[in-house]
């Protein structure tokens, strides 16, 4: 099989980040934790996609509020930087890189998924007391999306320090740098609609107000580990978790020109909103480019490659193919047969669907 020539193969760098090629690993929700502690299992599953030139983690929870799904991992105590320290040895280990990403899901949420964690039951919180439409996954199953209480000007100030203080942990733990969510409908996301932020002080209405919350978590976990080990995730009007984004052109543009001025590691682009906006933030942001593109059926990623040669991004991540494919990047370097994801078990259970899936050189075939 021919070798491709693509420059993605070739490493790189991001920021302070060393990438051995220009493939991600995209952050994905496992719910494999215990009690919000990262396990043995979810260190042979990093371990094994060691492959890719960087891996996102799965969203990690910066406080207990912000855990919005059952069996997540969080990085605010001291049992957690330990437990991910595992982790990330055993992916430096593989020669890897990975960083930690930080997600508050705000308003998507319930209090049985807190109260399950061993935080009690807590209402999720929001920008504004307005519930998600649709269904949150929870430890009984599925439920209705709750009313959020709105989150006070204090309560603002102290999650920003959240993000900051678990930026810190990841660094305790090991990782190489964190990645903000600002993306899928979460807490920053939210801040930046037009449908969960409904506030009238100085965190919503225009969009230098509605994107204040993602500049400012950002400049403090800059200024808590340094603008070359940040990146930033965005998800331009992808209407995830009910998030409507009336002009999310002139909110995206306004914010993207702001974030210019921190020399981040990288923008995490996740480009299914709007497809036509990503030349135009590519063309504002001075820095390096992630971006996960609108190629919505795994078997046709590969094709993903030829924009990092074509020069639309600098980095390429991948989702779905990295859950089956542990050696995604041999295989796309080998043209080789690419293995489908059974997302029956992308959520939660065991080893089964997670740490199973065979690289080539195991696979039965290879046999
Ligand atoms: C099982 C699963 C869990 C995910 N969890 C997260 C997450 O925690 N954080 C995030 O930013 N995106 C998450 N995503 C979105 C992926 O990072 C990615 O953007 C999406 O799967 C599209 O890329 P793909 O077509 O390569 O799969 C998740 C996707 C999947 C399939």
């Amino acid at each position: 099989m021919d070798v491709q020539p693509s420059t993605a193969f070739q490493p790189t760098t991001a920021g302070r980040l060393r990438l051995r090629n220009r493939i991600v690993m995209s952050p994905m929700t496992r719910s494999r934790a215990f009690g919000t502690r990262a396990t043995d299992d979810m260190a042979v599953y990093y371990a094994q996609r060691a492959g890719a030139g960087l891996i996102v983690t799965e969203g990690i929870q910066p406080s207990p509020i912000g855990q919005g799904y059952p069996d997540t991992p969080g990085l605010h105590s001291a049992e957690q930087v330990a437990a991910w320290r595992r982790v990330t040895d055993a992916v430096h280990d593989a020669g890897g890189s990975i960083v930690a990403q930080l997600m508050h899901t705000g308003r998507i949420g319930h209090p049985s998924t807190t109260e399950a964690a061993g935080h009690g039951p807590l209402t999720p919180v929001g920008p504004s007391a307005v519930q998600a439409g649709g269904q949150v996954f929870t430890p009984t199953g599925p439920q209705r999306n709750v009313v959020p209480r709105a989150l006070t000007e204090d309560e603002i100030a102290s999650t920003i320090q959240d993000f900051a203080t678990a930026a810190r942990h990841a660094i305790d733990a090991g990782f190489d740098g964190v990645e903000i969510h600002g993306a899928n409908g979460y807490l920053l996301h939210q801040f930046l609609s037009t449908n969960a932020n409904r506030r009238t002080d100085r965190w919503g209405g225009s969009p230098q107000n509605r994107t204040r919350l993602t500049l400012d978590v950002v400049a403090a976990v800059v200024d808590a580990i340094g603008a070359d080990r940040t990146g930033l995730r965005l998800s331009p009007a992808n209407g995830l978790g009910d998030t409507v984004e009336a002009g999310h052109v002139e909110t995206y543009t306004t914010l993207v020109r702001e974030l210019g001025r921190f020399d981040l590691a990288y923008l995490h682009l996740v480009e299914a909103g709007d497809p036509g906006l990503t030349p135009v933030l590519r063309g504002l942001w001075p820095g390096v480019l992630m971006l996960n593109p609108a190629t919505p059926e795994p078997q046709d990623h590969p094709g993903r490659l030829a924009l990092v040669d074509q020069g639309a991004a600098d980095l390429i991540s991948f989702g779905r193919l990295f859950i089956a494919n542990p050696d995604l990047v041999d295989r796309l370097a080998t043209g080789a047969e690419l293995a489908l994801p059974d997302m029956s078990k992308a959520y939660g259970g065991d080893h089964r669907g997670y740490t199973d899936y065979p690289t080539l050189a195991h696979s039965p075939a290879a046999a």
